[in-house]
């Protein structure tokens, strides 16, 4: 999904080369959300500071942009810059295809005199397009962004004085752009008429904004100004903030007019190499770069708004989002699952004496034990981990549980109510069907709660509790840590809540103790890399993969299939094995590649038939299975042998093949592992 990055130095010396530098990595950092052109929007050509923008776009990778930009010999990559905005995006092609054109910074006009960054969708951008055409604007790109740029031109062409400033013009862009309740953005501006200046908004789309400063920002937050009306209540406003926390360092250090760097980032990673002090935006938030001051402006102020941001310690380390040894993020995302399950259990399971304590339910553990039923609701990977644990969750809580895809529970608008409690599936916490599912389960007084990946996301921010998975910064397009973190992270919460039920004391204690050894066994199969790959290396010249089980091991067989299509761009099915004989048996014959995931649980006879189903029609399968299965290892098929663990946990380890034979079939077949064709990491449109 798009990205965004812009770098703001106040009186700190930068060449335009180490500006421009500093664009293009924050670009690269990015490239995992997926991407078709790139583009930045520097002031140009020497040094007579803000008076006229360069813009370089390209369609294609972000090297190709880099390349570019060196290319071009009409700005002076070596003049001296001591205060400079630069921007710069990484597009995903919603609105026209990808090319130089449509890729961002758009602009207002042949000038440049105003440049945006967008992500996200307007969709009333046709209206607006028409309106402005009419006043003789003239569009360029198939863009819906493009209105940005001409709406905050002719806003300013018809200013009514020259002190309007460059926040003011932005609001009143952002409140054309309100007319759509479907609209979601976040916008970074500069201009040449605000030399030095950076404005960025946000509304359903994440932005976040590091500081960099000689001063120590620890615990400081930065005052919200409210606008009512003309005039605004900024002094009230810090007064109270003053007063209620005592301590003024932030608007020292930030307002003080000393040397100060500012990023903007759609997400941490592009951050976190400059400064680990951020800033997330709250949609209708306005935040204003001016003189090296930061002011966060509200657009329109509502009871219970929070009138502070507060500044906060990212805890992400760069090598945490680096590639080390490994092909691809991928392959080290996998291969990092013993550490990443570890840590989403650490400090919540205590194994001496059996408890479980997910720190962010437990003040809404009574409400949640008296609802009447658990909605798991998610998209894509994140959605299958809830199928994965659905069947333990209904024996764990003795409540009905619903899993449901984010796109469809919205499109059948499901009856919710205030009895329900909903869980919102997401690693990135910004998948907008998730978000708009958990919009619409609150507005019915169904308690949220979030298991996400990602500190500070929106859909962290916005349900009532939750739980960090604690995976760790998860780049590749295909999700692999953050699933089996899901997994285990509900099933602690079913452990949780049969804490006092003594009829499950057994089969708790069973899962607790699998669970301790979960990293080790973990281990154990991603040893079996170099057998799964020699399987990946026949299975390379096929063009479809089907994967069948059920039960426990159904969740497995929908997301080994995702992942193999995703990053293999083969066709694959999950079937539920108990489907076979009403439909997806007629696909069986000698050709058809079948992997079959046949576990020792309440499920394995039927498995059995099912494997005598397929081998019947002379099918040949791969079979998942436990080691030193003694059914299995007399019949002359090809097997991928696990350890065996407690029945609801198995599918963390049998999925585990299923990443590494896409991985390797991604590789074999020299596609991009890590950013697939037409797919996003964060998906942040509906
Ligand atoms: O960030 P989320 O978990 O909300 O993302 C949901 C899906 O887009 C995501 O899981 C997708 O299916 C993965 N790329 C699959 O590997």
């Amino acid at each position: 999904m798009c990205g965004i990055f812009a770098y703001l130095n106040y009186r700190v010396p930068r060449s335009r080369r180490d500006i421009l530098q500093t664009l293009v990595k924050g670009l690269q950092r990015l490239e995992y959300r997926g991407y078709d052109s790139a583009g930045v929007a520097v002031d140009g050509p020497g040094k007579d500071n803000g008076t006229s923008i360069a813009l370089f776009k390209k369609k294609g990778k972000v090297k190709a942009l880099d390349e570019e930009i060196y290319k071009n010999e009409s700005v002076d990559l070596d003049a001296q810059l001591d205060t400079h905005f630069g921007i710069a995006h990484t597009r995903w092609a919603t609105h026209g295809e990808p090319s130089a054109v449509n890729s961002h910074p758009q602009r207002s006009d042949k000038n440049n005199e105003f440049v945006v960054i967008h992500n996200g969708i307007i969709t009333n951008y046709k209206e607006l397009k028409k309106y402005l055409g009419s006043k003789g604007y003239e569009f360029e790109s198939e863009t819906d962004t493009e209105v940005i740029p001409k709406l905050i031109k002719y806003l300013y062409d018809n200013r009514e004085s020259d002190s309007v400033s460059f926040s003011t013009l932005v609001e009143r862009v952002i409140k054309q752009l309100e007319a759509s309740d479907e609209g979601a953005f976040a916008l970074v501006f500069k201009s040449i008429h605000f030399p030095g200046e950076a404005v960025a908004t946000r509304r359903g789309s994440p932005l976040l904004i590091g500081v960099r400063s000689q001063y120590e920002l620890s615990t400081e937050q930065i005052p919200v100004q409210y606008n009512r009306g003309d005039s605004t209540i900024e002094v009230e406003e810090e007064k109270n903030f003053r007063n209620r926390q005592g301590s003024i360092n932030a608007l020292h250090s930030v307002h003080d007019g000393m040397a100060v760097e500012f990023y903007f980032a759609s997400d941490a990673s592009a951050i976190i190499e400059h400064t680990n002090k951020v800033i997330y935006l709250e949609d209708d938030d306005v935040a204003v770069v001016n003189e090296g001051k930061l002011y966060v402006h509200r657009v329109k102020s509502a009871a219970g708004d929070d009138p502070v941001r507060v500044i906060q310690t990212l805890q992400m380390e760069l090598q945490q989002i680096m590639k080390g040894n490994f092909k691809a993020f991928m392959q080290k995302e996998i291969f990092e699952q013993p550490e990443s399950v570890f840590n989403t259990m650490r400090g919540r399971i205590c194994f001496d004496t059996n408890e479980v304590t997910l720190g962010g339910l437990k003040d809404h553990l009574k409400e949640i034990k008296r609802c009447r039923r658990l909605i798991i609701i998610g998209c894509g990977t994140s959605f299958h981990a809830g199928v994965a644990t659905r069947q333990i969750l209904e024996e764990l809580t003795e409540l009905p549980v619903m899993v449901e895809l984010a796109s469809d529970f919205l499109d059948r608008i499901t009856p919710v109510f205030r009895d329900d409690v909903c869980f919102f599936i997401s690693q990135s916490g910004e998948t907008a069907d998730t978000l708009m599912a958990l919009r619409y389960c609150k507005q019915r007084g169904a308690l949220t709660v979030g298991i996400t990946n990602t500190v500070g996301s929106s859909i962290c921010r916005e349900t009532d509790c939750g739980v960090h998975i604690n995976a760790g910064p998860e780049v590749g397009v295909a999700s692999t840590k953050a699933y089996t973190s899901q997994f285990v992270s509900l099933i602690m919460f079913g452990l949780m809540m049969s804490e006092d039920r003594l009829s499950l004391q057994q089969r708790r204690l069973e899962i607790i103790n699998g669970l301790k050894k979960l990293p080790e066994l973990i281990k154990e199969v991603l040893s079996l890399d170099d057998k799964i790959k020699s399987l990946a290396d026949e299975l390379d010249h096929q063009k479809s993969l089907l994967v069948m089980g059920r039960g426990y091991n159904y969740a497995t067989c929908l997301e080994g299939a995702l992942k193999i299509k995703e990053i293999t761009y083969m066709h694959s099915e999950g079937i539920m094995a108990g489907e076979l004989k009403h439909g997806p048996l007629a696909l069986i014959d000698k050709h058809m590649p079948v992997i079959m995931i046949i576990m020792k649980d309440a499920c394995y006879q039927k498995c059995q038939n099912a494997l005598q189903q397929v081998t019947a029609r002379q099918g040949r399968p791969i079979i998942i299975c436990c080691q030193n299965d003694p059914e299995i290892s007399k019949m002359a098929y090809k097997t991928i042998e696990l350890p065996h663990t407690v029945d609801c946990l198995q599918g963390i380890l049998s999925v585990i093949p299923l990443q590494l034979i896409s991985f390797h079939l991604a590789v074999l077949r020299g596609y991009d592992v890590d950013c697939p064709r037409n797919l996003a990491k964060s998906v942040t449109v509906e």
